[in-house]
């Protein structure tokens, strides 16, 4: 009898002590196909390396849950040791973005500002209304934890790309105040941080008429380290590219 031995998938976490990181470790433990490669994150603690430099070890592919500041550093190592990766971490300026897109010439990139297959969903459905009520008001509410850095989320500046992309003056508001009407082209963007919400968006389409309001309520935030996982899995194999959640529901 011949027995084939399946090799387990080796992940490196990068802020692996914080929220998300942790999760992802979690779920890394309790399945089969994986296995942790290394714990990364400038806190450091027990079986964490401070920063990528001192790990060389074998590794499959980097799931990124740290922060925006970190992509330099997070793309030169994939770079580097060919390692595909999933960038996670939110809230990039434009000069980050423009290194992601760059290491996606490189080597296989995962990205999405938010993992959530609900979140996918949302999306299309924003992309549908948006194309039906393309003169309407458009207002985006995002609520998070009062730990969140980042505002607006980086999901409810997607979402309001979605919107754009079928309105191209579309002009975003974020938070909005003084003594002067809304203009008809605006987005508004309100960004909540209370408590401890895992993350809700909500777009709300206005006319004189009526209002459809569509809205994605995260209970748990594991629901986006599941999707990182999925990511990694699906990402590693595949050619050099920036792929996102339409990629990987379509497969
Ligand atoms: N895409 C999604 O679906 C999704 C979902 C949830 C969250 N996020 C995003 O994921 C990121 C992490 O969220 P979180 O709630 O887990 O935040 P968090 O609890 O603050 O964790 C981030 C961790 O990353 C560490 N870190 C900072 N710089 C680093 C570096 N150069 N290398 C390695 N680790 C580093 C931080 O360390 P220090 O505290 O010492 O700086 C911290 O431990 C944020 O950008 C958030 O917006 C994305």
């Amino acid at each position: 009898m011949v027995l084939k031995v399946l090799n387990k998938m080796n992940v490196i976490v990068c802020g692996a002590a914080g929220r998300m990181g942790r999760e992802v470790i979690c779920l890394i433990e309790k399945s089969a196909g994986l296995s942790l490669a290394a714990a990364v994150d400038p806190a450091g603690g027990e079986g964490i390396y401070q920063t990528l430099r001192d790990y060389t070890g074998p590794a499959d592919v980097m799931v990124d849950f740290s922060h925006h500041s970190a992509i330099r550093e997070i793309t030169a190592y994939c770079e580097t040791r060919n390692l595909p990766l999933v960038v996670a971490a939110t809230g990039h300026t434009q000069e980050e973005t423009e290194l992601i897109q760059l290491a996606a010439t490189r080597i296989p990139v995962f990205m999405s500002a938010n993992m959530s297959v609900g979140v996918a969903l949302l999306a299309m459905l924003v992309k549908q209304a948006a194309a039906v009520f393309h003169d309407c008001d458009v207002e985006i509410v995002e609520t998070h934890h009062n730990r969140k850095a980042d505002a607006p989320s980086g999901t409810a500046l997607l979402l309001a790309d979605i919107v754009k992309s079928e309105r191209p003056d579309a002009l975003y508001v974020c938070g909005r105040e003084g003594n002067h009407k809304r203009k008809s082209n605006e987005i508004g963007i309100h960004s909540l941080r209370m408590g401890n919400v895992a993350g809700e968006h909500e777009v709300i389409f206005s006319t004189d008429s009526q209002t459809i309001s569509l809205k994605h309520q995260a209970h748990d935030r594991v629901l986006f380290a599941e999707g990182a996982v999925a990511a990694a899995k699906f990402i590693v194999g595949k050619p050099n590219g920036l792929y996102r959640m339409e990629d990987m529901l379509e497969e």
